[in-house]
């Protein structure tokens, strides 16, 4: 692919109105939500969304996730069902993707959702993402700003490091606050979770008052694209060591000696916040055999795991 010139946009008015400039003439733009950040295209024009899959070089099964202003926005796009509008209600700016019927006559482009019925909604919770909405004044499909298999970036400098050359333009915003991405759920057949991510199940499953059938049940739609090495470092990753071997670099949870440690004091939330950005760290390092210490499966550490048995998973 030709070397594309990148954009550096200021995170305020002046660099967003050059960003939904981009976006309207079908460029690929990428900015911070509250979970990761996004790479984003207009979500209906079909040849911004093909730039998009090479850009990432995707594997075009994969569909994407549509970023839109408000619940009143995505019901131009979904048919909402109670559960649906009872989790959008409770969640709402926030870490939360809804999979949904697609409507008729939506506009979304079929590269947008890889030809399914359904689409992948949310409304994030991070004010420069409102803002570029705001600015834009459409839907926006972003897929986490990575190169396809490699780490989600939480920083303005991981999309930078990865995506110079390939897109139009970045927002220079902060760190992302959450650092994992979106917890999906599909409401039809039955109330699903599709990936775990940064709105921890048990809060929806309260909310719904009803425990969430895991994708794989016999019930349960699947999750395209789910592929193991998504979340892959470079290295070797060997999970809930409780030593170090030699040669090993160890991503510490806890009160441990560690090169990297995702949270000394034991915190989740902190660990999740911290977590890709410590597989950044191992690449950087150049570690190549890495042992993760033991992370306990309850709360966000079920995402956490989610994917470092992928990073883990053989390749
Ligand atoms: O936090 C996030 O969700 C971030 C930020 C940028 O919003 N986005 C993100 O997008 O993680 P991406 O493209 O990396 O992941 C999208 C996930 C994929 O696992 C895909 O399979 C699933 O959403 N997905 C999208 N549409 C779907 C659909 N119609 N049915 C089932 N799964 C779907
Ligand atoms: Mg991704």
């Amino acid at each position: 692919m030709n070397e594309i010139d990148t954009k550096i946009l200021s995170p305020d008015a002046v660099g967003l109105t050059v960003a939904a400039e981009l976006l309207s003439g079908g460029g690929l733009v990428a900015f911070p939500t509250e979970t990761v950040y996004g790479l984003g295209v207009d979500a209906r024009n079909s040849d911004a969304v093909a730039r998009l899959y090479a850009a990432k070089g995707r594997p075009s099964f994969n569909p994407l996730i549509v970023h839109v202003e408000t619940l009143a926005v995505a019901e131009t796009l979904v048919e909402f069902d109670e559960d649906a509008l009872r989790l959008a209600s409770a969640f709402w700016p926030g870490a939360l993707t809804l999979v949904l019927p697609l409507k008729d006559g939506a506009g979304i482009s079929p590269l947008v959702t890889a030809g399914l019925d359904t689409l992948a909604v949310r409304v994030p919770d991070h004010a420069l993402a409102q803002s570029l909405l705001a600015a834009y004044g459409g839907p926006i499909a972003a897929p986490s700003a990575n190169p396809s298999g490699q780490v989600s970036p939480t920083s303005f400098a991981h999309v930078r490091d990865q995506m110079v050359g390939r897109i139009d333009g970045i927002v220079e915003g902060g760190t992302c606050g959450v650092g994992l991405e979106s917890t999906i759920v599909a409401t039809r057949p039955v109330p699903t979770l599709l990936r775990a991510g940064g709105l921890p199940s048990e809060a929806i499953e309260a909310a719904l008052g009803q425990e969430l059938a895991q994708a794989g049940d016999a019930a349960a739609p699947n999750s395209p694209g789910q592929l193991a090495s998504h979340y892959a470092p470079k290295g070797d990753v060997r999970l809930n060591a409780v030593d170090v071997r030699v040669g090993e670099t160890l991503l510490g949870f806890g009160a441990v000696e560690a090169a990297i440690n995702l949270s000394a004091s034991g915190d989740l939330v902190e660990a999740a916040a911290n977590l890709f950005n410590a597989l950044h760290q191992l690449n950087a390092l150049g570690a190549e055999k890495i042992a993760v210490s033991p992370i306990p499966e309850h709360g966000l550490g079920r995402a956490i795991n989610d994917r470092l048995r992928r990073a883990a998973a053989p390749r």
